[in-house]
């Protein structure tokens, strides 16, 4: 099969198209033919040498998620059948013709959506379902801030809080995304580059906050929490070393915490399926929940996805697609 291949640590050009062997399935697992791989800030980080691949998945290819239909199934699997469409999340080598999933981390794509925009869901669905919802405990009627609203994390985290009665606020670079967080119905948006979030919304006391940017944000977030607010981090571009006072915390009774997806087992990653399966799903397949894909590039063109990423002008998800229809 064909395979999108890091041929060594670098620029976006070290992403090559390879000839390598159909990977095979254990016995809890599927083997999809895929018809589109989701991109995400994270296989930019892994191509760059800064997000190693764990144990068992496949070192050089990136990729963790895609969309495609079941062509074998392993003995133990019960919930799929060859023929079956199916979005998985998946630890690595999504950029790939063929891809092995794991049943448990599997869910059946509605039949309203397609191949490129299923492929542009597992990985923000499970991270924002997680840090928001489970760790950050976000409720109807609470106030709620994501930051970098644009990207496939924000626009994710975005409607799925205004789905479950949240009131958001976010951060964006441009004009333009300030019209694409509006049409997703945010509430409150501050283009960073033009104002400072923590002097606008000073008064506001937001309940919980998901940052990927920390460094000088850290303390702005901490500032800007209600007592019994929660921060979670899910990554920290601007730094990870800050400076906390923690008479803040204790006066505030805050929560600070944070998580990485790609590292966790099977048994965690299973219950977030199903998870999601009951909670975001039906919203997927009624379309209240709407996919946004920036750009669908072809797989041979992952080098272009990958330096469009970073380009950071796109607006939800940059998906690579395989071709693939059923
Ligand atoms: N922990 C986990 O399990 C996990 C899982 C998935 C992703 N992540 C992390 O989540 C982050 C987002 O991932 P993604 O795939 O959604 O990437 P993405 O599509 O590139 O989105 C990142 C967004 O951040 C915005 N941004 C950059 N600097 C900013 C700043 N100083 N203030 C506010 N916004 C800023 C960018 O847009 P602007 O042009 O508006 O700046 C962009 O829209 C990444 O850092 C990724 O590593 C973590």
């Amino acid at each position: 099969m064909k395979a999108v291949v890091i041929t060594e640590f670098g620029g976006p050009e070290v992403l090559q198209v390879v000839e390598v062997s159909v990977p095979e399935i254990g016995a809890t697992q599927v083997l999809v033919k895929v018809g589109a791989a989701g991109v995400n800030r994270p296989d930019v980080f892994q191509r760059k040498g800064n997000y190693p691949a764990p144990q068992g998945v496949p070192a050089d290819i990136p990729g963790l998620e895609i969309a495609g239909y079941v062509v074998e199934i392993g003995s133990a699997v019960s919930s799929f059948r060859v023929g079956d469409r199916v979005m998985a999340l998946v630890g690595g080598g999504g950029y790939a013709e063929y891809v092995v999933a794991e049943e448990g981390c599997c869910l059946p794509i509605p039949a309203n959506v397609s191949f490129e925009h299923a492929a542009s869901l597992p990985e923000n669905v499970y991270t924002v379902w997680h840090n928001v919802f489970e760790r950050g405990r976000l409720c109807a009627g609470e106030k709620f801030l994501v930051h970098g609203g644009s990207g496939g994390i924000g626009y994710t985290a975005i409607q799925l809080a205004k789905l479950f009665g949240a009131e958001v606020f976010t951060t964006v670079g441009s004009r333009r995304k300030v019209d694409f967080v509006r049409s997703l119905g945010v509430d409150h948006v501050v283009q960073y580059r033009e104002a400072d979030f923590a002097e606008v919304w000073k008064q506001e006391g937001i309940d919980v906050i998901l940052d990927s940017i920390g460094g000088a944000y850290f303390d702005k977030n901490i500032c800007l929490l209600n007592e019994e607010g929660r921060l979670v981090y899910i990554n920290a571009v601007d730094g990870g070393q800050v400076s906390l006072n923690l008479f803040k915390v204790m006066q505030k009774r805050l929560v600070l915490t944070g998580s990485t997806l790609r590292a966790r087992d099977m048994v965690f990653k299973g219950r977030l399926t199903q998870a999601i399966e009951k909670h975001v799903l039906p919203l997927i397949a009624n379309g209240r929940f709407v996919t946004s894909v920036d750009r669908v590039f072809p797989y041979e063109q992952a080098s272009e996805a990958h330096r469009y990423m970073e380009a950071g002008q796109h607006v939800g998800k940059i998906v690579l697609s395989f071709g693939v229809r059923l």
